[in-house]
This record gives structure tokens, sequence and C-alpha cells, in this order.
């Protein structure tokens, strides 16, 4: 049985999210090692393909046409110039495709990520639902209602030492030009962990936390649309995030820690 939520709301933003993110991915099925037009973004390694676009254009048009009163801010570009000011219930964060470098070499390692906040409740993190098309893995959580794959509760791993610990993390687009190019952190926790994965999606990276896959995950330079989904999916499988000095969950992205909470404090010197 998948997940229903028990709040008549969150049960309907469950569907609806669900539903776009599978017809997103069912997308990205049917194009994956297909020819694709490219473009690139913010640096020659920043790609863009025609399919986040379509995929973003399909989601938003979904949400909007059952909707039309909640915010949404999707990676590219749906929402970006919204007055902060206006009012509305929900807003829906959106990454359309997570790795898409992967997706653009026909590396099977990527998903649509939606998460959805309440604005009225302090931006709560209410939904979340990551979905791998290649694998058919439809990660989803809804606030107070646990994290779950399918029929599946989701909890975090019990290890409590880095050194027995699988952890992941990523690296920025700017990583050719930047010092603060995540190196520094990769070749201490490289040497300290029992292993570590660079596999090109952050919503993923956070999904395989909460799943048990991944004993911990760093990054950081994320947006929004990176963590929104995901960060739920963690706290509801028991999970911590911080950002790098411990602080409460970073909703810009811009740093993520994420853990079982039993490995967190041996983590976190190594990310000072
Ligand atoms: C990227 C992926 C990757 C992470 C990058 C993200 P995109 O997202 O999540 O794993 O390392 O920092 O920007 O561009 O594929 O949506
Ligand atoms: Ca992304
Ligand atoms: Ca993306």
């Amino acid at each position: 049985m998948p997940l229903v939520a028990r709040d008549p709301e969150h049960a309907a933003l469950l569907e609806l999210a669900r539903d776009a993110a599978r017809q997103a991915g069912a997308l990205q099925r049917e194009r994956y090692e297909t020819n694709l037009s490219i473009d690139t973004k913010s640096a020659t390694i920043d790609l863009v393909t025609e399919v986040d676009r379509a995929c973003e254009a399909l989601i938003v048009a979904k949400i909007q046409k059952r909707r039309p009163q909640d915010k949404i801010l999707a990676e590219e570009g749906h929402g970006a110039d919204d007055d902060p000011a206006e009012q509305a219930p929900y807003r829906w964060i959106i990454d359309p495709l997570d790795g898409t470098t992967n997706f653009a070499h026909g590396f099977p390692r990527f998903c649509v990520s939606i998460g959805i906040e309440s604005i009225a409740k302090d931006s709560d993190r209410v939904v979340g639902v990551v979905y791998d098309p290649l694998l058919d893995e439809c990660f989803e959580a809804v606030r107070g209602e646990g994290a779950w794959l399918g029929d599946r509760r989701l909890a975090v791993t019990p290890e409590a030492e880095l050194g027995r610990s699988l952890v992941a993390t990523g690296f920025a687009y700017d990583v050719h030009r930047s010092e603060d190019d995540n190196l520094d952190r990769f070749q201490r926790v490289v040497k300290t962990a029992r292993g570590i994965r660079r596999d090109g999606s952050a919503a993923l990276d956070l999904c395989y936390v909460a799943a048990g896959r991944l004993d911990a995950y760093w990054e950081l330079k994320l947006h929004p649309w990176d963590v929104a989904a995901g960060y739920l999916i963690v706290e509801e499988a028991g999970g911590r995030i911080t950002d790098f000095s411990g602080g409460p969950p970073d909703r810009s992205g811009r740093e993520v820690v994420a853990s079982n909470g039993f490995v967190h404090d041996q983590l976190m010197p190594q990310l000072a």
C-alpha cells in the first residue's frame, strides 16, 4: 500500500506531487539515451537539456491546473521573479531533473524532486516526493507520517562509527574555478569513512540516507530545489540534517549535512 496521508489536504498534495513526478519520470525514461538538445548554464559543465525544460513545463502545468492558488519555484526558471510578499497557502519547490549530467551521459542515476512547504505554517516542509524513473522507485514523505518507498517504511541505519559508514558527496558547477571546491573535505572523509560515493543526484543521495543505503551525505552550494523534498524524507526516516556548523537545515542548500544521526558528530569536524 502506498502512503496515504491522514490529513486530506496533505493527501491531495501528495497525490498530485506523486502523479506529476511519475509523469515527468516517464518522459525521462522515454528520452533516456536518445539524441538530446543540450545547453549550458552557469559554466561549461553546468548542463540543461530539452528534457529538463519539458519536465518542468509538464509539472508546473499540472500543478497550476489543479492548484492555481499555490506558489511554485522550479530550477529552470518558473517562479524566480515571484513577489515574496504575495500570499499563498503552499509553495512547491521543484527540481524537474536532478542529475542532468548523468542523464546527458546515459549514466543511469537521476530523478524528479518535488517538495511542498506550508507558507502559513512557517514554511514547514509538509510533502516530499523523489522519483527515480529507471528503478521505478518513488520515495515519499508527509510530515508526521514517515518516509516511504512503496509499502516499505524507511529508516536510517543504526551505524555509529564513521569508519564503518558509506558516505556520499558532490561537487558544485564552479569546481573548476572556485577554491572552495570540496576537495579538502573529500580528502579528509575518504581517509576516515569506509567508502565514499559521488553519484551525481543530490535528491537521491538524501533519499539513500533515508533508506539506509548511505549512512551520511554532505554537499555545499546546492539550491532549494535539490533539497526541498529530500530534507523531509530524511527527517521522516529519523535522520538528522544540519549546516556545517551544526545549525538547523539550511533551506538554501548552501551547506548540507544529512546523516543517520549517530555518525553526525564524527563527520562534522571533517567538514569544518
Ligand atoms: C546537481 C546534482 C549533483 C550535485 C550538483 C547539483 P542538477 O543537480 O544534484 O549531484 O552535485 O551540485 O546541482 O544540476 O543535476 O539538477
Ligand atoms: Ca539538482
Ligand atoms: Ca535539475
